[in-house]
């Protein structure tokens, strides 16, 4: 035989052994098997009820197919890179294990569309799975800002000590971040519910097949309507790993910040031994390795979105092979924003707050110095006069080592006679942050509002 590949018709020799390696993607695209045959399955149903092979044909192939599965799950398959990707070793295993029946299965598909639809379905399943880590963090969050609705720490801008807010003021950004990358997923999920089974290789098909039968048998809400988008859309691809960098991005501001807090320097929580590391030569080091790893990843993530952009950018329809390098990345940032987010969440609900630090920490840097302004704004001075006369005290204050709730009233008074004795308790910590009680600050009692609101969230979530 000149050429004893599936498609080896038209060719007078073998492959050379150094093409199979490198146009082969079965290394890594063997883990489309279950959609592979879950497709195959579907599109074999079809055939038969359209009368385009017989039932018994049908039955034989579906049989084999399971018989194949049961092959690959136990171990015993053996993908050969000679057969190029999981489509072809599955089929030309299925013509070994029940023969002429088997050569039937592709008629009307090409793996084309096959290819298109394996990426999509799993891609599909895969964003649920990353929801549902998603739904486990934003549990974990939500359980440490409801026991922190009360722990008074530093808010910064520029890194700098600006005004006082919540520890669960603080979580509750982020969980407003994930939320936004749940919804994010989703809308994207809901875009890939058009199925390219059927498009074939790029030009649809003379067999009277019926697209509508597979697109419902694989849950699609209808077929995908130019079979030439089909075979050459990678929309889906690059939209996941797009939701996935926002995940990643997120994670690695939390990590920074989880990083900080760690040292010495904020002291705000600290880590559990079991999610951290120690070094090789500083026998006093506990290092926030996961925490930073996961930050690292982030970069890896954005790599994975380039890659792909970059494959698909001036690509003429319709399918052409550079799209096969779509896999590793997409499989890439699948694995890793789950590992991150699994390892994340663990490290994070065993971290322990230290209260203490972070209430102490906001009594130095002049958080309550807007308050001191906004105290005489409501004695009837303009926002703009009273900015500068709080500018003029922290100043005084800074001369004089002293914050600014730690003045007297006659050292108030030098600068503004509306001081009066309800100062102290107008700037104390408690009192900035109880105050603060507009939509969305960190007031224990706005903050309560809005965890309910969360809870609900979470509830829904788990019943879709
Ligand atoms: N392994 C290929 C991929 O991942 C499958 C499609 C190949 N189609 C073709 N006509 N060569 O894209």
């Amino acid at each position: 035989m000149a050429n004893d590949k599936l498609w080896g018709g038209r060719f007078c020799v073998q492959t050379d052994n150094l093409t199979d390696d490198f146009n082969s993607s079965v290394r890594f695209d063997k883990r489309l098997y279950k959609q592979d045959i879950k497709g195959s399955v579907a599109h074999v149903k079809m055939l038969a009820k359209q009368g385009i092979i017989s039932n018994d044909d049908a039955l034989k192939i579906q049989d084999g197919l399971e018989k194949i599965l049961l092959e690959i799950e136990s171990g015993e398959f053996e993908f050969d890179i000679a057969l190029e990707d999981v489509h072809m070793n599955i089929e030309k295993r299925l013509i070994e294990l029940i023969g002429e029946a088997g050569k039937r299965l592709h008629s009307a598909r090409s793996r084309n569309d096959q290819v298109a639809l394996d990426t999509k379905m799993y891609t599909k399943e895969e964003i649920l799975n990353i929801k549902n880590l998603l739904l486990e963090l934003l549990e974990a969050i939500l359980a440490k800002a409801k026991e922190n609705i009360e722990t008074i720490m530093p808010g910064f801008t520029h890194m700098q000590k600006a005004q006082p807010v919540t520890f669960a003021h603080h979580l509750c950004a982020y969980f407003e971040m994930f939320k936004r990358d749940i919804s994010r997923l989703d809308d994207a999920h809901k875009r890939m519910n058009a199925s390219p089974l059927g498009a074939c290789a790029l030009a649809g098909t003379t067999y009277n097949i019926d697209r509508y039968y597979t697109s419902e048998l694989l849950g699609f809400d209808s077929p995908m309507l130019n079979s030439m988008d089909a075979v050459s859309d990678r929309d889906f691809v690059i939209e996941t790993i797009s939701c996935i960098s926002f995940v990643m991005m997120h994670l690695s501001r939390f990590c920074e910040e989880i990083i900080m807090w760690c040292s010495k320097e904020y002291d705000f929580i600290e880590l559990d031994d079991a999610y951290s590391t120690g070094s090789s030569i500083m026998p006093q080091k506990k290092n926030p390795d996961i925490a930073e790893l996961v930050r690292g990843k982030c970069g890896r993530v954005y790599g994975d979105l380039m890659s792909i952009l970059t494959v698909m950018k001036s690509l003429p329809l319709a399918y052409n092979k550079d799209m096969q390098e779509d896999k590793e990345p997409l499989f890439d940032s699948i694995d890793t924003v789950k590992m991150c987010l699994n390892i994340f969440t663990k490290m994070f609900l065993t971290s322990k707050v230290n209260k203490d630090n972070m209430y102490k920490s906001a009594k130095t840097g002049f958080l309550n110095a807007t308050d001191v302004a906004d105290y005489l704004v409501k004695k009837g001075l303009a926002f703009r006069d009273t900015h500068k006369i709080a500018g003029e005290l922290v100043y005084y204050c800074i001369e004089n080592s002293k914050c600014l709730e730690e003045l007297s009233l006659d050292e108030f008074k030098k600068f503004c006679e509306l001081f009066d004795e309800d100062i102290f308790e107008a700037i104390s910590l408690k009192t900035c942050v109880e105050k603060r009680t507009s939509t969305g600050a960190p007031s224990p009692c706005a903050m309560g509002e809005v965890i309910e609101t969360y809870e609900k969230y979470i509830l829904e979530q788990k019943k879709e």
